[in-house]
């Protein structure tokens, strides 16, 4: 899949947000070697801090449904400086699908692409407690 498709991907499941108390809708498109996408918008709640974000409804979802060998993460919000994924999510998804393509996107047609690496320098993982 080209990366305007997982961009693509990731706008139609922004369109799914809900996102009643921020008002700031985000999608996200996550793809495995093999070509499988699986996408997330964020779901917020009333007490605010059960919500989830678009990037890790992506990787639940991934992950539930048995995937794995992830390679690349499009993100897309109506930001003019384009919207990374908040350290919470850098945090799942480098445990879960290590240094990947962040492709950052939003409506306008800007995109970026950066490796999860240069998001979160010097992580914490699981290689630590077996240290
Ligand atoms: N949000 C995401 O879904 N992904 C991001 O990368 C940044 C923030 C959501 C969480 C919350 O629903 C709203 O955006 C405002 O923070």
């Amino acid at each position: 899949m080209s990366a305007e498709e997982l961009i693509g991907a990731a706008a139609q499941a922004r369109r799914h947000a809900r996102a009643p108390f921020s008002g700031f809708q985000v999608g996200a498109a996550l793809e495995t070697g093999g070509g499988a996408v699986f996408t997330g918008c964020n779901v917020e709640n009333s007490t605010y801090g059960l919500t989830v974000c678009a990037e890790r409804v992506a990787v639940w979802k991934a992950l539930s449904e048995g995937a794995s060998d992830f390679t690349r993460l499009a993100v897309v919000a109506d930001t003019a400086e384009l919207t990374p994924p908040c350290g919470a999510c850098r945090q799942i998804l480098w445990e879960y699908c290590g240094d990947i393509e962040i492709v950052l996107a939003n409506l306008d047609g800007r995109s970026e692409t950066l490796a999860l690496a240069s998001l979160l320098p010097r992580p914490f993982d699981a290689g630590f407690l077996r240290r």
